[in-house]
């Protein structure tokens, strides 16, 4: 049987010899190559055979196997170059081309704003804090004071995993998180994904990213609300941008002010943008609620807090006039090198 296989080798080796000697052209050489020495080749084959062979064999065998394919693959080496110069080609390395350019990548623009807000705010004395996309229940309703048949609840716009988990829609769990796990005072921002059950359109998608921010201390007013989210606006923005504060509600926020820029593309004189209106709506915020303070043991006489969640994609859209929120996740590389 060894001797078997080193006969076929040697033959093989011979007839490929022999029909590499009559080959004149590179491709003629070049397909003889793959008959035999390629990786599904006949060497190649007989040589995975030796595996079989018992173990004291082996050795024998797979000496001349590996002289007779090196033998080969110097020979078609040879040949080729022959062949070639031949035929006056020359196979060589034209060190004159041009290099290929690698083209550099950068960040997505939603992880670029991301990172230019959190900036903004650890500026200010924030701290940065992440949580789980995948969330209970009890944070992302119960425990910010969501009452039990509150419509956002609804499976319409909530994407549930179980009866107790769901894919968290908003950043604002993480106020309740960081609080059971930290005394005041508290300064922390959250960037993250959030979830709902929407269909795509041009303002909407099903995950999207907020950031979440939480101040709570000793002696925490609107005036400290006010002034933390006009810093961002005219930082964010530009300094001349005009914000304005308006009442609005949240379950876990009392009293609660939704907040708006003056529209940055008709500056207030009105256009389909900004609905005629002059503003743009960028951000939830408030007060804590005192409600919220008891689920993580606070003490509501002795600290006060504030909360806002900002839209990311929005600002982005506002700040670059992008006007399709589908463009930030259809990965259309005309779209993402422009930032
Ligand atoms: N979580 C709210 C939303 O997604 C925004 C918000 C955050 C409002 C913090 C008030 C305070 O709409």
């Amino acid at each position: 049987m060894p001797g078997d296989i080193k006969a076929k080798l040697k033959a093989l080796g011979r007839e490929a010899q022999e029909l590499l000697d009559k080959a004149d052209t590179p491709a003629e050489v070049e397909t003889l190559r793959i008959k035999y020495l390629g990786k599904k080749g006949l060497v190649t084959g007989l040589m995975r055979q030796m595996g079989s062979l018992p173990a004291e064999e082996r050795p024998a065998v797979g000496q001349v196997a590996n002289r007779i394919k090196a033998d080969l693959s110097a020979a078609f080496k040879a040949r080729i170059e022959t062949v070639a110069v031949t035929r006056g080609e020359t196979i060589s390395l034209d060190v004159t081309l041009p290099g290929r350019r690698h083209r550099r990548g950068h960040q997505h623009l939603i992880t670029r704003t991301m990172n230019e807000i959190c900036d903004i705010f650890t500026r200010m004395g924030f701290d940065i804090a992440e949580g789980p996309e995948v969330e209970l229940d009890y944070y992302n309703f119960e425990a910010l004071n969501f009452p039990k048949d509150h419509p956002a609840r609804d499976m319409q716009d909530t994407l549930y995993v179980s009866d107790t988990v769901v894919l968290r829609t908003h950043t604002s769990p993480m106020q309740v998180r960081i609080m059971e796990k930290q005394r005041p005072p508290v300064w922390v921002v959250i960037p993250g994904k959030c979830y709902r059950r929407d269909s795509a359109d041009m303002s909407h998608t099903p995950m999207f990213h907020q950031i979440e921010g939480l101040v709570v201390d000793r002696g925490i007013t609107f005036g400290d609300l006010k002034g933390v989210l006009t810093a961002f606006v005219h930082q964010f923005f530009s300094p001349d941008t005009p914000l304005r504060f308006q009442p609005s509600f949240f379950p876990f926020t009392e009293p609660s002010a939704e907040v708006s820029i003056g529209c940055v593309i008709c500056h207030g004189a009105g256009c389909p943008t900004c609905g005629s209106t002059g503003w743009l709506e960028i951000l939830g915020s408030g007060m804590v609620d005192p409600e919220v303070y008891k689920f993580v043991g606070y003490d509501p006489q002795e600290v006060t807090g504030f909360a806002f969640g900002i839209g990311i994609e929005r600002v982005a859209m506002l700040k670059y006039d992008i006007d399709d929120i589908r463009l930030f996740f259809e990965n259309d590389f005309r779209f993402l090198k422009q930032f």
